[in-house]
């Protein structure tokens, strides 16, 4: 039975989950609908904390400006869950969804156990009709469970919509106030236009798209896959062009400027990295075995094994022109985040490089302006036998003191105004530049002596 049912205003947002996500996405929606109260909650209370204070814990360009207007108005942190819940008529869920790592699927699916326990505490804690928002990239056909744990855990009636999250980390802000398009999956025609409504108030209509819920479910999945496979196929040309003298931005310019393929996501690199890309392809993978579509699911795995060839590619290449072994030879790490503009080391290529450099006998010096030398501890603490070769700097020209090598791998802009006719001086003779991102002045690199070798180019002999 329905009662109280009164879908037509969205007046009170929650949040479960304050992420990369949940706390820029919930700071926008709170900044453009000030008639709006939206709680973020998280049971990391520690996360929590830090939103609430001066130093948030997400480095993202534009976001610190948005919380400060919104922060304690109409926008709040906590960790109140349930209080949180109770108040709410529409509730996002924007918690994590990683690739399981037991079970069956495990290394593949996507693990629903926070999403789980996200529905199971709004059917224990709802205390009216409510509209619930997969907010987090959830596998086709996800919203059948959560309606089915709705309905045997509550009295109340909700209706479950998906709207995917398509921010870029470094840009979520510029993403989120002016998306391409918002896109809202959903069968209850009221529900579906109260968070129409929501979006309304600074996204132009024609860019909110509806959907039905299975289609939103995928496209989010489809969308992150054929971003994936632009940059695995790049990637797959740039050795091409390494190995035959063309020259993969002469190569990216002539595809870019044909109108179908278009300029966007050509950039040739050390691979993709992320917490989303691998996690939903490989989620994409599973699901189409699961529904016997092999040849499917083999054509969207090969992106991954791409993206891992590139990795190890350049790796063993930095040691090959080192001639052939690392061991006790130091390399400075320029650059550790996944992409410039964030503190984010999901699947970083970064860590996949220093650990082979790591396990060759390397020394490795990191420094990236925004991870911190603990994070980048953490994320290669599985080597500790090596932990002992793993330094960290507090500049480029600092990381590359006695350096044999400096080898960039996030295409921090601050690199491109390095001063390598000093930084020579204090490299090792014969030193190496490895640009992995092609985001280097080269002309000055070479003028300054050092031997240069750039993703993409065909190596000077
Ligand atoms: P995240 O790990 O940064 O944040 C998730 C948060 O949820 C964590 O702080 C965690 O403590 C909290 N959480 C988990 N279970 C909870 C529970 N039961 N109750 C309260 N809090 C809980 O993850 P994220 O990067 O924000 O990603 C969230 C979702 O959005 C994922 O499904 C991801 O695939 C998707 N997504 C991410 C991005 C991105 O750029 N990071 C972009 C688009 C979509
Ligand atoms: C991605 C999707 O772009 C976004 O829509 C989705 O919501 C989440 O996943 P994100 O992973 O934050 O966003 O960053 P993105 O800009 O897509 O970059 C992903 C990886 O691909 C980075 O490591 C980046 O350096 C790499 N990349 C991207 C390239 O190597 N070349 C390119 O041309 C573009």
């Amino acid at each position: 039975m329905v009662k109280n049912f009164n879908l037509m205003k969205i007046k009170n947002i929650t949040c479960i989950g304050a992420g990369y996500v949940g706390g820029p996405t919930m700071s926008v929606i709170a900044d453009r609908c000030p008639h709006i109260r939206v709680t973020v909650v998280d049971m990391n209370a520690e996360r929590i904390a830090a939103w609430n204070s001066d130093h948030i814990p997400i480095f993202e360009p534009g976001l610190d400006a948005v919380v400060k207007r919104a922060r304690g108005k109409n926008l709040f942190f906590s960790t109140d869950i349930e209080a949180a819940i109770k108040s709410a008529d529409c509730i996002f869920m924007s918690v994590n969804t990683p690739t399981k790592t037991e079970g069956e699927g495990a290394g593949r699916a996507a693990d629903l156990k926070y999403i789980i326990a996200c529905a199971e505490q709004i059917a224990r804690s709802a205390s009216k009709n409510t509209i619930v928002v997969e907010k987090s990239t959830l596998p086709v056909r996800t919203a059948e469970k959560i309606k089915e744990i709705f309905t045997k855990n509550s009295q109340y009636t909700f209706h479950v919509l998906s709207n995917p999250e398509f921010l870029a980390e470094g840009t979520a802000i510029k993403d989120l106030e002016n998306p391409d398009r918002v896109l809202i999956g959903g069968e209850n025609t009221e529900a579906v236009s109260a968070l129409v409504d929501v979006y309304a108030q600074w996204v132009a209509k024609e860019k909110i798209i509806t959907t039905n819920v299975w289609s939103a479910e995928m496209a989010k999945l489809a969308a992150n896959a054929m971003l994936a496979q632009r940059v695995s196929s790049i990637n797959s040309l740039s050795a091409f062009c390494e190995a035959t003298e063309a020259d993969i931005d002469e190569v990216a310019k002539v595809l870019g400027s044909d109108s179908r393929i278009g300029s966007k996501f050509l950039k040739a690199g050390i691979g993709f990295g992320g917490s989303c890309f691998q996690k939903d392809i490989l989620n994409l993978v599973y699901l189409c075995e699961h529904y016997g579509l092999t040849e499917v699911a083999a054509y969207w795995e090969q992106v991954i094994v791409m993206n891992e060839w590139q990795k190890k590619r350049i790796a063993q290449l930095v040691i090959k022109k080192l001639g052939g072994s690392v061991k006790g030879k130091k390399i400075a790490v320029l650059g550790f985040a996944f992409k410039k503009d964030t503190n984010d080391t999901r699947e970083a290529p970064a860590i996949s490089v220093c650990e082979t450099l790591l396990q060759a006998g390397a020394e490795v010096v990191v420094f990236d302006p925004k991870v911190s030398a603990q994070k980048v501890q953490a994320d290669l603490a599985h080597l500790s036998a090596h932990h002992t070769q793993l330094k960290s700097a507090s500049s480029a020209p600092e990381a590359c003191v006695g350096a044999d090598a400096a080898i960039v791998l996030t295409e921090w802009d601050q690199f491109k105004s390095i001063d390598w006719s000093s930084v020579v001086t204090q490299m090792s003779p014969q030193a190496w530049v490895f640009d992995a991102r092609n985001c280097l002045n080269h002309a000055h690199i070479k003028t300054a002596g050092l031997n240069l070798w750039v993703v993409g180019k065909t190596p000077t002999k």
